[in-house]
C-alpha cells in the first residue's frame, strides 16, 4: 500500500522541542522506526514535513493519485486550518489524523481539531505509537477492501 505521511509545522524540531511532551526522538528517527516496523515493511512510504500551510495542501493535491492512505500530523494547523481540512476532504483518500501529545489535556485551544471530522480516525496522546496505530488501521482497511 502507498502511504503518505505528512508532518506539519515545528515537527522538524522533534528531539529538541519540549522533550517532556514530544519525546527525545528526532522526526527522522521516528519515521525510520515506522518504516522499519513489522507492519511498515509491507508498505511503500513518502514522508513529507513542512512548516507552511500551502505546501501541505500542495502535497495533499500532488500525491493524491499515488496515495492509498495518508497519516497526517498537521501540528498547530490541526486546530484552525480549514484549508487543510478542505484539502483532505477534497482528495478523498483514506486519512488518519495523529498527534503525539494528549491534545485533550493541554491548553484549551488544542482541544478543537478541525481536521478530525474529515479523517477516518484520530489517534493522540501515545507518543510515537500514534503513527504505528495509524499505520495498522490503514493496513486493516486495505485487507477489508481486498
Ligand atoms: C501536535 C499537537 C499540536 O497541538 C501542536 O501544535 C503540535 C504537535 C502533536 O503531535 O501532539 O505541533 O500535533
Amino acid at each position: 500500500m502507498n502511504i503518505l505521511v505528512i508532518n506539519g509545522p515545528n515537527l522538524n524540531l522533534l528531539g529538541e522541542r519540549n522533550p517532556k511532551i514530544y519525546g527525545n526522538e528526532t522526526l527522522e528517527e521516528l519515521m525510520m522506526w515506522l518504516e522499519n516496523s513489522t507492519v511498515g515493511k509491507n508498505h511503500q512510504f513518502k514522508f513529507y514535513q513542512s512548516n507552511h500551510e500551502g505546501e501541505i495542501i500542495d502535497m495533499l493535491h500532488d500525491e493524491r493519485d499515488w496515495s492509498q492512505g495518508i497519516i497526517i500530523n498537521a501540528g498547530a494547523y490541526s486546530h484552525y486550518s480549514y484549508a487543510i481540512r478542505d484539502a483532505i476532504e477534497a482528495i478523498n483518500v483514506f486519512t488518519v489524523n495523529v498527534h503525539l501529545s494528549d491534545i485533550q489535556n493541554r491548553e484549551k485551544f488544542r482541544k478543537n481539531d478541525v481536521i478530525s471530522e474529515v479523517c477516518k480516525k484520530t489517534i493522540f496522546g501515545k507518543g510515537r505509537f500514534v503513527y504505528l496505530e495509524a499505520l495498522k488501521f490503514l493496513s486493516n482497511k486495505n485487507h477489508e477492501s481486498n
